[in-house]
């Protein structure tokens, strides 16, 4: 049984972890709301090209982890988190097909990947579950504003253009198959990315 002690400090440390977690988080919904407002085509692109580094900075983490620990047992969790990557590198591939960066966005992805992936590493190697619970918070993020991208689809402020083929073969949908449908299956996965990386976030 733990000592009343050690039950605070794990209660402050739990407090502390989810309130940096949920800080980072408006940080960086602040910059991507500055920089894209309702760009929301382009806002998908940049952002997928962040969110395809958490899973595979820390799936590889856990595969390191373990080779060295030479211990079964982490083989669900690492297809899990190579999966998420292979995931949102696809739906960057599908927003590609709509919507093209310009150059700005060009060079703001390559800032933002060297550092994002250097901060998320570092975090990740002390702090695994609150890397894993920031995630959780960007994820449902993501699926407001997946969201917010639907409502503008849906109502004709965005032309609701067909799917890429790649986005059809993807998920198996119709030949017919809109934008609308799309950022519907996104949604889905990210809603999906935020549950498991809360599972992480407490085990
Ligand atoms: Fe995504
Ligand atoms: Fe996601």
């Amino acid at each position: 049984m733990l000592s009343h002690n050690s039950q605070f400090e794990k209660r402050f440390f739990k407090k502390m972890s989810n309130f940096f977690a949920l800080s980072m988080t408006k940080f960086f919904r602040l910059i991507a709301d500055t920089f894209f407002a309702k760009r929301y085509g382009h806002r998908a692109i940049v952002l997928e090209t962040i969110a395809g580094v958490p899973g595979m900075v820390a799936g590889t983490w856990i595969h390191f982890k373990s080779l060295r620990k030479m211990e079964t047992g982490y083989g669900p969790m690492i297809r899990e988190l190579l999966n998420e990557a292979e995931n949102e590198r696809m739906h960057l591939m599908f927003f590609i097909e709509i919507t093209k960066p310009n150059v700005f966005e060009r060079w703001l992805v390559l800032f933002s990947q060297g550092i994002f992936w250097v901060f998320y590493f570092i975090l990740y190697v002390f702090f695994p579950k609150t890397a894993h619970k920031m995630i959780h918070y960007f994820e449902e993020e993501a699926v407001k504003s997946y969201t917010e991208y639907l409502h503008m689809v849906e109502t004709g402020e965005v032309e609701n253009v067909s799917a890429p083929q790649l986005a059809i073969d993807y998920y198996k949908m119709k030949k017919n198959a809109k934008l609308s449908d799309l950022i519907k299956k996104v949604r889905e996965d990210e809603q999906h990315h935020s549950e498991i990386n809360l599972k992480y976030s407490e085990k």
